[in-house]
């Protein structure tokens, strides 16, 4: 089926401009600490290319990719750590960059599963947010947008593992919810 992308939720202008901004709050708010960026792959590696150069501090960078999707549009509401970091994170401060907070379910196992390995602290940071469909409370303390409850595809995002190429951030019109 062809797939219809409606207006762009944020623009490519307004998403340069806002990560400009969240990159010199991280700057100065992890001054002088062991900042770990911990990206959540695969969704977030656009937005933590582009957060990571917006940080004028030396941090290290790291990735997990998790799986709660699977290929469907609709959350199973499982979690699953598919791969491991590379470094310890035990004494450092951590900031997972995570794409999209939906349901929440996803920052909750993972702040929930490293914490047990002692960072000194760990934070959130997310480029968008649907509010409405949250189904567990997750704090997330630096949040790029705020977007109503449609699903979104572009800078990262997927539907069916495609469109992440797409530059800019699009609302999916059509989402078969059997594929
Ligand atoms: P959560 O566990 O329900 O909060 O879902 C988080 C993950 O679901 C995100 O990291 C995305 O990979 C995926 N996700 C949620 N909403 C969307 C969307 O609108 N487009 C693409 N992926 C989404
Ligand atoms: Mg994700």
């Amino acid at each position: 089926m062809e797939r219809v992308f409606g207006r762009p939720v944020v623009t490519q202008e307004q998403m340069r401009a806002r990560i400009r901004e969240m990159g010199k709050q991280i700057s100065t708010d992890y001054a002088g600490k062991d900042l770990v960026l911990v990206g959540v792959l695969k969704g977030a590696y656009a937005f933590y290319a582009d957060l990571a150069r917006a940080i004028r501090i030396p941090i290290r960078v790291d990735f997990i990719i998790v799986t709660s999707y699977g290929s469907k549009a609709k959350t199973s509401g499982k979690v699953k750590l598919v791969t491991e970091l590379t470094e310890e994170i035990k004494g450092k401060d951590v900031l997972l960059v995570e794409d999209i907070v939906d349901s929440g379910l996803t920052v909750q196992y993972l702040v929930k599963t490293l914490s047990k390995r002692k960072p000194r602290s760990i934070k959130v940071c997310t480029l968008l947010s649907k509010p409405e469909r949250r189904e567990v409370e997750v704090q997330i303390d630096y949040e790029g947008f705020k977007i109503p409850n449609k699903y979104v595809v572009g800078y990262g995002l997927d539907y069916q593992q495609k469109y992440r190429n797409l530059p800019y951030l699009a609302v999916l019109d059509q989402v078969d919810e059997e594929a």
